[in-house]
């Protein structure tokens, strides 16, 4: 018997230029084609190996992720899609994402990458003005990522796009008008961000320096809200925190894997996995730098250096904070661990308030709810 279906994460490390926001798992592409060449291989072993782990299983969806894996080779990309189709069974409609940067020279490999299989990319397009996009430290102008989109649109059949909002000095009136100009790209996903200083990042000093001014608290909340009015009235459904999608095909398969608590495989630099082996669920964390990752590919067969089970009751924080995201919310059935019911007295008060749904079966915050997710998941993971 086969067990549950899984989404499959890959993460490629390398960017063009490291944004000064940015504090995810990326290293400079200084052009090492011996590394990255050796890196895909290491990606491809890795799958062979986890999936010997998992058995067969459906397929349901691809993430290639970074980094900026729309700098990688399209043939490279065509074979690790190849070899996790043939690995596990791939679902009739399976969702196969690339992360890509605005650049011209990379919308110029868009219909390479359709060609080796991806049919969903998620375009960081971040801002719509050159100022802004240079105070973001991106490698692209405005036009430049005008032009990606309407190629990445042509190029594939579905396309979502990236923006960071609440930068400093940004008015509601102005983030308006950059909404309404995102939305005539042609997507039918968007994912506008609320920029967060990152510990350790470019900005974070620059913020403790008081050369970086964020926006105050009640103006990144009147951001939210118009980002919520705006796209709600151009049929852009809020059904996740940042994410939008015009009717339920354009929602993401691949993160709804992540929210719903599905399992999924990750491979690459400082990919995580999450598995349900013999009935536990596994976290799976994987070397970051690229050499360490290779090398422990070619020792163990797998690149991830941890792999420890979920007792119940963090398999069930996860769950809270992951599920409280979406509008469908988590099964109480998955959070008895935390002891969470719809008469748990936290739970009653959070409904009378209006930020949690009154709902027998469900845990789901209200779209208010929404908005102080952190103080949500906080009274309620205790
Ligand atoms: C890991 S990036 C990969 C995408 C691609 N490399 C790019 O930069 O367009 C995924 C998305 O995370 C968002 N992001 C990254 N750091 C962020 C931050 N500090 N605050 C808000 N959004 C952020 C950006 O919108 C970005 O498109
Ligand atoms: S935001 Fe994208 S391009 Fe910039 S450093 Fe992060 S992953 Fe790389």
């Amino acid at each position: 018997m086969s067990g549950p279906a899984l989404g499959l994460y890959v993460h490629w490390p390398y960017c063009a230029r490291i944004c000064p926001y940015c504090d995810f798992n990326v290293f400079r592409d200084r052009g090492k084609r011996a590394e990255q060449l050796a890196l895909k291989d290491a990606i491809l072993a890795d799958l062979a190996a986890q999936r010997a782990l998992t058995g067969p299983r459906d397929l349901t969806s691809i993430f290639l992720g970074g980094g900026t894996p729309s700098l990688m080779d399209p043939d490279w990309a065509g074979e690790i899609i190849t070899a996790a189709r043939s690995l596990w069974t791939p679902a009739p409609d399976l969702e196969v994402t690339l992360e890509a940067n605005p650049t011209d020279a990379e919308a110029a490999r868009y219909a390479a990458f359709a060609q080796a299989g991806v049919n969903r990319l998620s375009l960081g397009v971040q801002a719509l003005d050159d100022d802004s996009l240079k105070r973001l430290g991106r490698d692209h102008g405005a036009d430049e990522a005008r032009r990606a989109a309407a190629t990445a649109a042509a190029a594939f059949p579905r396309l979502s796009i990236d923006l960071i909002y609440a930068r400093p000095g940004q008015t509601p009136e102005a983030w308006t008008a950059e909404l309404a100009e995102a939305i005539a790209l042609g997507a039918e996903h968007l994912s506008p961000y609320q920029l967060t200083i990152e510990a350790g990042t470019a900005f974070d000093r620059a913020v403790r320096r008081g050369t970086l001014v964020p926006p105050p608290e009640d103006l990144a909340a009147t951001l939210f809200e118009v980002t919520q009015e705006v796209l709600e009235a151009h049929g852009f459904h809020a059904y996740e925190v940042s994410n939008h999608a015009r009717g339920e095909a354009a929602r993401s398969r691949h993160n709804l894997v992540y929210w719903r608590g599905l399992d999924y495989v990750g491979a690459g630099p400082g990919a995580h996995g999450r598995l349900t082996l013999d009935g536990a669920r596994h976290a799976t964390e994987a070397a970051a730098r690229p050499a360490d990752y290779i090398a422990h590919v070619a020792e163990t067969g797998v690149g991830f250096i941890t792999d420890e089970p979920l007792s119940p009751l963090e398999a069930a924080e996860e769950r809270l904070l992951s599920g409280l995201r979406i509008e469908d919310g988590v099964p109480f059935a998955e959070l008895a661990a935390l002891g969470l019911t719809p008469a748990h007295p936290e739970v009653a008060h959070l409904t009378e308030l209006g930020l949690i749904a009154p709902d027998p079966l469900r845990l789901r915050a209200t779209p208010q709810g929404r908005l102080i997710l952190d103080h949500l998941t906080g009274r309620l993971a205790t």
